[in-house]
C-alpha cells in the first residue's frame, strides 16, 4: 500500500442507555458506504465505531432497570454488534469508552491539560440537560427546558473543573478560515462561526454528582464530563498512547461522521481540546440530517421508533441501505416511511435495476447463447454518457456526497434502460443488423460498471449481479480502476439467475 494512502473515519460513540434505531443505523451505514468505497479506491482504511458508556444518562438508565451501568453497557454492546453484523457494517474497530486503552488516554489528557493550566478548578452553577448531557448557558434558555431537545433541565451547583475553551477562540476562527473543508456540509458553517464569535465560555469538564465515569486522576471525587471523555475515543481507537505506529498512520482522522445535533461538540470543543494538546485536527466533520418518521420526531413515548433490524428483515438489508441514501440528499433532514420504501423498491430496484439485468441476460441467451459478443470498439453517445457519469460518481464519493453518487448511478441505470428502448435489440435481431453486437456489448458493460459503483451501498446485491454477469474474477478483487470502460470480455458466458428484486407487496 502506498504511504499516505490511508483513510480513517469514525461514527459517533453511541450511548448505551437504549437500543439502536434507524437514526443510528443511518450514520453507521453512511460510514460503511464511505469505508467500502475508500477500500475499493485502494486506500487502507481504519473504520471506527464506538459506544459512549459513561455519564448520568447511562447511570440513570441502569438504575431504572436495576442493573449496574456496566451490565447495561455489556448487554447493549452485544446487541449493537449483532445489529451492525445484520446491516453488513465493515467496521475495523469497535471501541468502548470503558476499555482500558481509552481510559488511559483520557486520564493522560486530563492530567496534561491540568498541568498546562488549560484545566482549572472552579464552581459550576447553572442548568444541565441529562438526555443531551450538556451544560446550558442560562441566557440561551427560555423557561426551564433544554434549547436543543426541549426536555426539562436540572439546576446544578457543584465544584467543577473547567476547560479553558475561551482561550482557543481566535485559533478556532483562524482554523475555520484556513480549512474550508473542515465543516461539511458547508450549510452548517455560518451558525458555528457565529457561536465561536459570540461569547465562548470555558466549559465544565467534571462532575461530583455523577459516579459513573472516569475519575479525575488527581481528585477522585470528580468524574470526567462524559463529552470530554467520549470525544477522546477517536484518538484512543486510532492508537493514541497505545499503538504509536497505528497512530502515526491514521491520525489525524479524515472524517468524523455525526448527526447535526452534536455538530457543535465536534467542531468547537473537540478541535479546541486537540489544539490544547498540540495534536492535529481531523480533516472533515460531516454533520448529516435527522430522520423523522411519518412527519414526527422518533421517540419511545410516541412508540414510533423504527428498528433497523426489522427493516432489514422485512425488506432486505440492501434495500434498506439503498433507500436511506436515495430518499433524502445526504446532509439534510428527511422523513422515513415504509410506504416510500416499497415504492422505491418497486420502481427503482425491481423495475429499473433488477429488470435491466434480467432483460439483458435474457437477450444475451436468446441472441448469443449467453455469450458476450465481440463489439466493434466504436465509441457512441451511450458510452460517453457512462464515462462522464463515472467521473461524476468518483467525485461525489470522494467528497462524501454519497446521496449524489447514488443518484448518478441510478442515472446510468435509467440511461441503460432508455438505450435498450431506443436501440430495440429485438428489431436489430430480426433484421440481422450487425449493430446488435455493439448494443448488447454496451449494455452488459454498463451493468458491470453499475455493479461496481453500487457495491458500497448494496454489497450483497452487487455480488449477485457479478455472479449473474459470469465474471470469473472476484468482485472483491476489483478496484476503482476497473470501472473504466471495456472490462467485460467478449466470449464470456453469463449466468442468468433469479430476479434480484422480485416485486413486493407487504400487504399481501
Ligand atoms: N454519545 C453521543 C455521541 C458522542 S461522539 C463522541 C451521542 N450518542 S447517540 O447515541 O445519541 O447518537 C447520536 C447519533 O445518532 C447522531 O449524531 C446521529 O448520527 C444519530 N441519530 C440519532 N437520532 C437520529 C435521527 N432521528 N436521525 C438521524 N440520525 C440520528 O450523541
Amino acid at each position: 500500500m502506498m504511504a499516505g494512502n490511508r483513510f480513517c473515519l469514525t461514527t459517533p460513540a453511541y450511548y448505551v442507555n437504549d437500543v439502536l434505531h434507524i437514526g443510528h443505523a443511518y450514520c453507521t451505514i453512511a460510514a460503511d458506504i464511505i469505508a467500502r468505497y475508500r477500500r475499493f479506491a485502494g486506500e487502507e482504511v481504519l473504520f471506527i465505531t464506538a459506544t459512549d458508556e459513561h455519564g448520568q444518562k447511562i447511570e440513570d438508565a441502569a438504575k431504572d432497570l436495576g442493573l449496574e451501568p456496566l451490565e447495561l453497557a455489556d448487554r447493549i454492546v452485544a446487541h449493537n454488534k449483532r445489529v451492525w453484523e445484520k446491516l453488513n457494517i465493515s467496521y475495523d474497530d469497535f471501541i468502548r469508552t470503558t476499555e482500558d486503552r481509552h481510559i488511559k488516554a483520557v486520564e493522560y489528557i486530563f492530567n496534561a491539560l491540568y498541568e498546562k493550566g488549560d484545566i482549572y478548578k472552579g464552581m459550576y452553577e447553572g442548568l444541565y440537560c441529562t438526555p443531551c448531557e450538556t451544560f446550558c448557558v442560562e441566557s440561551q434558555v427560555d423557561g426551564n427546558n433544554c434549547p436543543d431537545c426541549g426536555r426539562e433541565l436540572k439546576k446544578l451547583k457543584e465544584e467543577s473543573y473547567f476547560f479553558k475553551l475561551s482561550k482557543y477562540r481566535e485559533q478556532l476562527l483562524t482554523y475555520y478560515e484556513k480549512n474550508p473543508g473542515f465543516m461539511k456540509p458547508s450549510s452548517r458553517r455560518a451558525e458555528m462561526i457565529n457561536i465561536v464569535k459570540g461569547e465562548l465560555k470555558d466549559i465544565s469538564v467534571s462532575r461530583t454528582a455523577v459516579k459513573w465515569g472516569i475519575p479525575v486522576p488527581f481528585d477522585k471525587k470528580h468524574t470526567i464530563y462524559v463529552w470530554f471523555d467520549a470525544l477522546i475515543n477517536y484518538l484512543s481507537a486510532a492508537g493514541y498512547r497505545n499503538d504509536a505506529e497505528k497512530y502515526s498512520e491514521f491520525w489525524p482522522a479524515n472524517l468524523h461522521l455525526i448527526g447535526k445535533e452534536i455538530y457543535k461538540f465536534h467542531v468547537i470543543l473537540w478541535p479546541a481540546m486537540l489544539f490544547a494538546m498540540g495534536l492535529e485536527v481531523p480533516e472533515t466533520v460531516f454533520g448529516h440530517g435527522w430522520w423523522t418518521v411519518e412527519g414526527e420526531k422518533m421517540s419511545k413515548s410516541k412508540g414510533n421508533v423504527v428498528d433497523p433490524v426489522k427493516m432489514a428483515d422485512t425488506y432486505g438489508v440492501d434495500v434498506f441501505r439503498y433507500f436511506l441514501f436515495r430518499e433524502v440528499p445526504f446532509g439534510v433532514d428527511g422523513d422515513f416511511s415504509e410506504k416510500a420504501m416499497v415504492t422505491r423498491y418497486n420502481t427503482e430496484l425491481a423495475n429499473d435495476l433488477g429488470n435491466l439485468l434480467n432483460r439483458t441476460l435474457t437477450m444475451l441467451e436468446k441472441y448469443y447463447d449467453g455469450e458476450v459478443p465481440q463489439d466493434s470498439g466504436s465509441k457512441d453517445e451511450f458510452r460517453e454518457m457512462i464515462e462522464k457519469s463515472s467521473e461524476a460518481i468518483k467525485g461525489f464519493y470522494g467528497r462524501h456526497e454519497i446521496g449524489s453518487a447514488l443518484a448518478e448511478i441510478m442515472k446510468i441505470v435509467s440511461g441503460a434502460n432508455r438505450y435498450i428502448e431506443s436501440s430495440a435489440p429485438w428489431k436489430l435481431a430480426k433484421e440481422n443488423d450487425g449493430k446488435l453486437k455493439d448494443v448488447m456489448y454496451n449494455i452488459t458493460e454498463a451493468i458491470r460498471i453499475i455493479t461496481l459503483f453500487i457495491m458500497p451501498f448494496m454489497p450483497r446485491t452487487a455480488e449477485k449481479m457479478w455472479e449473474q454477469l459470469g465474471i470469473t474474477e472476484k468482485i472483491s478483487d476489483m478496484t476503482v480502476d476497473d470501472t473504466a470502460w471495456g472490462g467485460i470480455k467478449p466470449g464470456m458466458k453469463v449466468n442468468k439467475g433469479a430476479p434480484l428484486f422480485p416485486r413486493s407487496d407487504p400487504n399481501q
